[in-house]
């Protein structure tokens, strides 16, 4: 494999981007600063609404020749500036779908001069019509109610129920509490069920998946365990040592083949290393 693959370099996206050559990687997929004035010990979460606007464009410009033709794009983003995002993104790709992830968040407190926010917003855009997709990969299998419920005879042999059904666009999963084994420190970890899924379904098996903004390395190790390859950048060099440590020791169960996979295949590599 080459250099820059199975990689976190712990430096500015823009900078990175201009290791990967041009129609090298399956799927993008990224969760970048969402402009909300989060400490990332950078102030990348803190600009200017036309500076953020500015500088989203300028990374999409640089990420997107990255994708083979067949490539896909998942974006997370929340409803203030996913609208102005979607926009951009649809002048270059095919959006296939709005997913809402329902963060699970508990009822209580919230806003009292408008309504609490418990979702962010992710966009799934394509490069071409024959997209990579792997349904079979993600179905859900349906819970022994539902199968004997449809146990009468018209139903015998019916595929569709043994093999589960197919994501909806609305997925509640919830965040991760402070307790959760997953748990890094990070303040905008996401759950490896969600990035699994999407790794799964739009990235073949061996294929490189991209995170410009790797943050504690969820994208990196989510790509491990299913047998994916990765590359991505995180500016914070306190984050990139968590991704390090995610890396070497993954622990929470693999997928069933990644247990099997080498370990040495991954490191974060550091300026100097690169
Ligand atoms: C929303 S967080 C990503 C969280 C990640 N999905 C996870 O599960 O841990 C965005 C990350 O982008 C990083 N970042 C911001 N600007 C960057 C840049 N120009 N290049 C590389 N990383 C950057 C931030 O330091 C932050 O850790």
């Amino acid at each position: 494999m080459t250099s820059w693959v199975n990689q976190v370099f712990c430096e500015d996206a823009l900078t990175g981007l201009a290791r990967i050559p041009d129609g090298s990687v399956d799927l993008i997929l990224t969760d970048p600063p969402y402009n909300l004035g989060k400490d990332y010990g950078n102030a990348s979460d803190q600009q200017t609404v036309d500076a953020y606007l500015a500088w989203t464009e300028q990374w999409i410009d640089a990420a997107l020749p990255k994708l083979k033709a067949n490539g896909s794009l998942y974006i997370f983003l929340t409803w203030r500036f996913s609208p102005e995002i979607f926009v951009m993104l649809k002048k270059r790709m095919t959006m296939m779908n709005e997913i809402i992830w329902d963060r699970r968040v508990p009822s209580m407190g919230g806003s009292v001069r408008s309504y609490s926010s418990v979702h962010d917003t992710i966009g799934f855009f394509v490069n071409r019509k024959d997209y990579y997709f792997d349904l079979d990969a993600v179905r859900i299998p349906y819970d022994a109610a539902t199968k004997k419920a449809r146990s009468r005879s018209i139903f015998i042999g019916a595929k569709w129920l043994e093999v589960g059904y197919n994501p909806k666009d609305l997925w509640s999963v919830s965040r991760l509490h402070r307790e959760h084994p997953e748990r890094a420190d990070h303040p905008t970890q996401k759950p490896l069920e969600i990035i699994e899924r999407m790794i799964k379904a739009s990235c073949p098996p061996g294929g490189v998946v991209l995170d410009p903004f790797m943050g504690s390395g969820t994208t990196a190790l989510a790509a491990q365990r299913c047998e994916r390859n990765f590359v991505g950048f995180e500016l914070n060099p306190d984050y990139c040592a968590i991704i390090e440590s995610r890396l070497a020791a993954p622990k929470l169960e693999p997928t069933r083949k990644a247990a099997k996979r080498k370990s040495a295949a991954t490191a974060v590599a550091t300026e100097e290393q690169a």
